[in-house]
């Protein structure tokens, strides 16, 4: 749309700020062909602070400033979905069954969006080792806060539960009521599994503890360029198990990027030095 027709400001400087910004605090690369949704996830906020030039928006925002949490959460990418790349869950359901009864397996999500990765790993739990209270615990962390709080609300309209089996819609979840009356809310047992937190993965503390059996970082490495991308995926070794398993989105692949990490079948990786058998 050509600018004289937008009802706010908007000029090349102020995208190349966003940009900037973007890249500086959260790792993410946007391309010169997102100038207009730039502008169209950034026109909500303009509205809402009743500021009337992008110039102005921006000149007023930094980390520290309250609109900056609001700035980030508009500007991601959520797409998500229940058992997205599903062969990482078939993976995950032999890790478990292999896994030492007793010690409690530890996963990092680590980019979570509104909950149904984090979920689908509960869920998958759950299923492999047939109880409802598994010996599994999950951290699932995210830049955007207003996704996490949907992650944590747990409910779902129909259709993003519209692949899964009745079976798993009668396990996982309750019907809707009151203001959720058509939707589905994930069961208390399942959410109990799983604690969300927000988490920039760009951050130079990670308030993040121990190791994990299990890190699942899909689908947000797309968004970094390669040094970043090599910068986040090597913190990722102190803080998995030796023989933890990392999990990358279909279109991420490590080879290129880091020596520390060795392919282990379809976008999961090990440690280099693991002691993991190769399949
Ligand atoms: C496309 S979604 C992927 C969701 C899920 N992992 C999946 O594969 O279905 C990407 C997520 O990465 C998050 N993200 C982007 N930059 C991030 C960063 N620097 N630190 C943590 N999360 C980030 C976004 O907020 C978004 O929820």
């Amino acid at each position: 749309m050509a600018n004289h027709e937008r009802e706010f400001e908007y000029t090349p400087r102020d995208f190349m700020r966003v940009k900037d910004l973007l890249y500086r605090h959260a790792g993410i690369v946007l391309n010169d062909s997102k100038d207009s949704l730039v502008y169209s996830r950034l026109v909500r906020r303009l509205r809402a602070l009743q500021v009337s030039r992008f110039a102005d928006y921006l000149d007023d925002l930094h980390p520290d400033s309250p609109e900056w949490q609001n700035f980030l959460n508009a500007l991601t990418t959520n797409l998500t979905a229940f058992f997205r790349e599903n062969h990482h869950f078939e993976v995950l359901a032999g890790l478990l069954k292999q896994h030492p009864i007793g010690q409690p397996f530890r996963i990092w999500c680590c980019a979570a969006s509104t909950g149904e990765e984090p979920y689908s790993l509960a869920m998958t739990a759950v299923e492999t080792l047939q109880r409802h209270d598994p010996p599994v615990s999950i951290i699932a962390t995210d830049i955007d806060t207003q996704v996490l709080q949907t992650a944590r609300a747990g409910v779902y309209a129909q259709d993003r539960v519209r692949d899964l089996s009745l079976t798993q819609l009668r396990q996982f979840f309750l019907k809707g009521t009151g203001k959720n009356e058509g939707k589905v809310q994930v069961k208390p047992y399942i959410k109990k599994l799983i604690q969300f937190q927000t988490l920039n993965l760009l951050a130079k503390d990670w308030s993040i503890s121990g190791q994990f059996d299990a890190i699942f970082c899909r689908n947000v490495l797309i968004y970094f360029d390669k040094p970043t991308q090599k910068t986040v995926v090597e913190r990722f070794a102190p803080h998995l198990k030796v023989d933890g398993h990392l999990f990358v989105g279909h279109s991420e692949n490590l080879t290129p990027i880091t020596r520390l990490f060795s392919p282990c079948g379809r976008t999961v990786y090990t440690l280099a030095n693991s002691p993991v058998e190769k399949h």
